[in-house]
């Protein structure tokens, strides 16, 4: 296996335009750009996990979005592999070779699944369009990837509206799994969910790592969950990359007064312990127990 890092982004740029100033007496208007993702770089090894923090509007999202080539950035480079993954335009890359192994599982998955598909097809689809498998070793893939995520077979003639949203998140992942990923893209996979449920898909998601050597990047708000899943977390803040570390090091002895500032936030009781202090080790067997 190559010593190479699986993922490696360098000065990525991307902005939206804002409304036109208007100037030369409003006969022109000036173009106005926010810069979402401003000079973003850094590495990701095979097999790890990263955390991606920041408040909201921080510019999480459009930064995930570029790495699994939804969007275009303005410049910079994100090298999968030793794959340049930004020379080609998004609307390219859904075809592109190297797609089945860049996935990505989105916030609100009764959302991001097609109303009219039943949870068969929305895993059965980029199977079939990424791999190329048919017939009996199509529903073969989709049985074994329902299996992985703890789908039962009955669920998956039913259609989003009929599935609960712990179901509902457990098909958007086997639906991203079902190519073969080697790297995992989650954009709050679990925010829309209840506390409990959540509980199970993150055993689940810590659990699919381990099994299938995933390497994934992981954005949430909740720096609790970060420091269980993740090996490493990146902070963001208008754009940048503003802190990184080590996840257990990195709310402790925060370098940067805005990381001190999230870690503040996170909510403990009163003389206890941060999620994930001290007691990581039966924390995460405990939510593995949930799984
Ligand atoms: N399609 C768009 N057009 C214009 N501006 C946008 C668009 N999408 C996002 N933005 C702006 O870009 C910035 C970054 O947004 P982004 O959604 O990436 O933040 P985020 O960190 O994911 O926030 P949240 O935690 O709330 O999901 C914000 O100021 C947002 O208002
Ligand atoms: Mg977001």
């Amino acid at each position: 296996m190559s010593n190479l890092p699986l993922l490696e982004v360098r000065e990525l740029v991307a902005r939206y335009p804002l409304p036109g100033v208007p100037s030369f007496g409003g006969l022109v208007k000036r173009a106005r750009w926010l810069q979402a993702v401003d000079g973003v770089s850094f590495t990701l090894a095979r097999g790890e996990a990263v955390g991606l923090v920041g408040e909201s509007g921080c510019g999480k999202s459009t930064l995930v979005s570029l790495l699994a080539r939804l969007s275009d950035p303005v410049s910079g480079r994100i090298v999968f592999d030793g794959i340049e993954l930004a020379a080609q335009p998004a609307a390219l890359a859904a075809r592109a070779p190297w797609r089945s192994r860049v996935q990505m599982v989105f916030q609100d998955p009764h959302d991001s699944l097609d109303p009219r598909r039943t949870a068969f097809d929305a895993i059965a689809d980029p199977i079939r369009r990424l791999l190329g498998l048919r017939a009996d070793a199509l529903r073969e893939r989709v049985l074994t990837v329902a299996r992985r995520v703890q789908i039962g077979t009955d669920l998956l003639q039913r259609r989003p509206h009929e599935l609960s949203g712990g179901q509902a998140a457990r098909v958007g992942i086997a639906r991203a799994l079902g190519p073969g990923p080697e790297l995992l893209i989650l954009d709050e996979p679990t925010a829309a969910l209840d506390v409990s449920v959540q509980a199970g898909v993150l055993a689940l998601l810590d659990r699919l790592r381990r099994e299938l050597g995933l390497a994934i990047v992981f954005v949430s708000h909740d720096l609790g969950v970060v420091r269980l899943l993740c090996d490493r977390v990146l902070v963001m803040r208008e754009g940048r990359i503003v802190d990184e570390g080590p996840s257990h090091e990195l709310f402790d002895r925060p370098r940067h007064s805005y990381t001190a500032a999230l870690a503040a936030a996170i909510p403990r009781f009163p003389g206890g312990p941060l999620p994930g202090d001290g007691h990581a080790a039966s924390r995460r067997q405990a939510v593995r127990r949930s799984a």
